[in-house]
């Protein structure tokens, strides 16, 4: 018990070694050759909108949630092929299921939206009606508080997974640079061939 316990705090002092270098790094840069950043940010990503949030980069907040989401991939619990990790979540009308419940209709998450954090379950299931306004063709269930799905699916801040028969038959990248629903669809349209 006391050892593994001991590793992850080790490594998770590493990551946040590498995430305040990481940042510090960022910051210097920022500071010294904007122009240069810019570019080379719209370079990874030419639909970003420079002016939303280039001028959050490297900030505090943005520190503590890069460091979140390293941590959080330290417990990583997926990998394609392997079992999926049946987590509770909830549906929009409160009422709680696993996963596992969805994998007759299939799975899918459709394009994600600046939200602020959430405080509490009402939040959340507020923040997922913005989806349902886009009329998904699948349910829309939200993790519960406890944020168990996102931590044993690594998915901040935001992942694709298609799940069949409790296995995971395809694991996408982290977004935002590597987030791409259209590997989802040939996953799909290759399976319904
Ligand atoms: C779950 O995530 C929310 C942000 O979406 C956060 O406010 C909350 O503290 C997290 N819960 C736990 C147990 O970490």
């Amino acid at each position: 018990m006391g050892l593994p316990w001991a590793g992850l705090w080790l490594k998770r002092l590493w990551v946040f070694l590498q995430v305040a270098l990481h940042v510090a790094m960022g910051k210097v840069l920022l500071t010294l050759f904007p122009g240069r950043v810019k570019k080379n940010i719209l370079a990874q990503n030419p639909n970003f909108a420079y002016d939303m949030w280039g001028s959050t980069l490297f900030s505090i907040p943005y520190f503590w949630f890069i460091l979140k989401v390293h941590w959080q991939r330290l417990e990583d619990k997926t990998e394609e092929g392997g079992l999926a990790p049946n987590c509770p979540v909830v549906h929009l009308s409160g009422q709680r299921s696993n996963i596992w419940d969805f994998m007759q209709d299939g799975w899918a998450f459709k394009n994600n939206v600046a939200i602020r954090n959430h405080r509490n379950l009402q939040d959340r299931l507020q923040a997922a009606r913005l989806l349902l306004d886009r009329s998904p063709q699948c349910p829309v269930v939200v993790d519960t508080m406890q944020n168990v799905s996102s931590q044993l699916y690594a998915a901040l801040p935001e992942r694709l997974y298609v799940l069949q028969e409790g296995k995971i038959l395809y694991k996408g990248k982290p977004g935002p640079w590597n987030y791409h629903p259209e590997e989802v669809r040939a996953v799909l349209e290759k399976f319904n061939s």
